[in-house]
């Protein structure tokens, strides 16, 4: 795997193109990059005390310690002093392989040296002012060239809002309500079911099931002249058929509505232009995040000009929708794209990953587990989810993460050592799940 040789697991080597950390090259308003260390043996976990003020004791649903280990969950670690390629080292300093990749936010790798120099240089220069950033111009430009139904670009910060505003650029391009929408498109209230949402707002938005085309078809029917827009994330769990999201696109050209692909996951890891680029199914709208900007808070709506310049007619802005430190990690993440084809190793890695933890299963007889997804973001199935807890906690001993459910993101950052350390772990995880069972 050539390219891990510029991603590294951030062990022990340097990147030959690290960015400057030695404080004589720091010029005067230069940012110095050392680590802040964690205050040593705090009186409390840093888990007490993010239980004590956090909501649920993490601002990211699947970072909240039940749910990255369940039930499971008994002093395992729930922060991290730093994070460099594949590896995170958490409070205590006990290193682990991350499997999840920030929620498939991060595919080169946790600091890659590129993109971490791109952003320190975008904070030096001021990262926000009362006029916008070039950066903002010239990275809508290259997307314009990479993504194919991109024409107009609109920055936001997270792929919530991007997908919101997707939304409601088709309703206000149609002049319609309907939406017909399958996959998870963040926590706003357009597509929430939560506690606090009114049931107005509820009321125009019908869920289809993935990769079902008459389920699609007898929606679109219900919805009638009032359809606005179908909204898919292209892949939940497994790859979809081209055939649905073919009639998918048939059917929005047929009634006049909006077709949106949620590529907040998809783009810039299956492909860079999102699923669109793989199927070969051009929506109107869509929506990038994640590894758009290597885990930099940036996400983006983008589509064809015709429903774009709806966007004029209703309101959608945030102040630092165009700040500038994470359009220049945008700016380096497609830097990397032009210069290696990062989407084929992040499948063969995804490939190689899945298929080390498949023999770890294989070699221990364990039953009750299956395979799932795609090569760049696969999943593990367990018939037994008690099972499941024991066995990506045992695995946190073993110094691997895993998620439980969707998804375990590769990243170019995991190498053949990652590899196999990851298969290694895996196993021993497994026989310790079927020792306490035997005991
Ligand atoms: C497909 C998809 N759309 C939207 C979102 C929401 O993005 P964010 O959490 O950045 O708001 C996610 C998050 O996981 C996602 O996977």
């Amino acid at each position: 795997m050539a390219l891990s040789r510029f991603f590294g697991r951030g062990r022990d080597e340097t990147p030959a193109d690290a960015p400057v950390t030695d404080e004589e090259e720091l010029g005067e308003g230069d940012t110095p990059t050392g680590d802040a260390e964690p205050e040593h043996a705090p009186e409390r976990s840093w888990h007490e005390r993010a239980e004590a003020i956090l909501f649920n004791g993490a601002s990211t649903g699947s970072k909240r310690a039940t749910a990255l280990y369940g039930d499971a969950f008994v002093d395992l670690p729930t922060h991290f002093a730093t994070a460099r390629g594949a590896t995170i080292v958490d409070v205590d300093g006990i290193e682990y392989l991350d499997c999840t990749m920030a929620l498939g936010a991060v595919a080169l790798g946790y600091a890659e040296p590129r993109v971490t120099q791109a952003v320190v240089d975008a904070a030096g220069q001021g990262h926000v002012s009362a006029l916008s950033s070039w950066r903002e111009v010239e990275l809508a430009e290259r997307l314009c060239s990479i993504i194919p139904c991109a024409e107009r670009v609109q920055f936001l910060k997270s792929g919530a809002e991007a997908t919101a505003a997707a939304v409601r650029i088709a309703r206000a391009s149609t002049g319609r309500s309907a939406v017909i929408a399958c996959g998870y498109f963040g926590w706003h209230d357009w597509c929430s079911e939560a506690t606090g949402v009114p049931a107005g707002v509820r009321q125009d938005l019908s869920q289809v099931p993935f990769d079902d085309v008459p389920a699609l078809e007898r929606a679109v029917s219900a919805a009638g002249g009032s359809l606005a827009a179908i909204v898919l994330e292209p892949v939940v769990e497994r790859a979809p058929s081209v055939a649905w999201l073919q009639r998918a696109r048939a059917l929005c050209d047929r009634a006049g509505a909006v077709l949106i692909f949620d590529e907040v996951k998809t783009g810039f890891r299956v492909a860079p232009g999102g699923y669109q680029e793989v199927s070969g199914v051009t929506p109107d709208l869509a929506s990038f995040g994640k590894a758009l900007a290597n885990g930099y808070p940036l996400a983006a709506v983008v589509g064809r000009q015709a429903v774009m310049d709806a966007a004029r007619t209703t309101w959608i802005s945030s102040t630092l929708a165009g700040e500038s430190t994470a359009l220049a990690a945008a700016l380096a993440v497609l830097d990397w794209h032009e210069d290696a084809d990062i989407c084929s190793t992040l499948a063969e890695t995804g490939a190689e990953m899945r298929a080390a933890v498949e023999r770890a299963v294989a070699a221990c007889g364990i039953q009750g587990v299956t395979f799932d997804g795609i090569d760049p973001m696969w999943l593990m199935r367990w018939s037994d989810p008690a099972r499941e807890q024991r066995f990506v906690a045992h695995a946190m001993r073993e110094g691997v993460l895993f998620k439980r459910g969707a998804y375990n993101f590769s990243a170019i950052a995991h190498d053949e050592a990652a590899l196999r350390d990851i298969e290694t772990a895996a196993s021993a995880a497994l026989v310790s799940v079927l020792e306490e069972e035997r005991a």
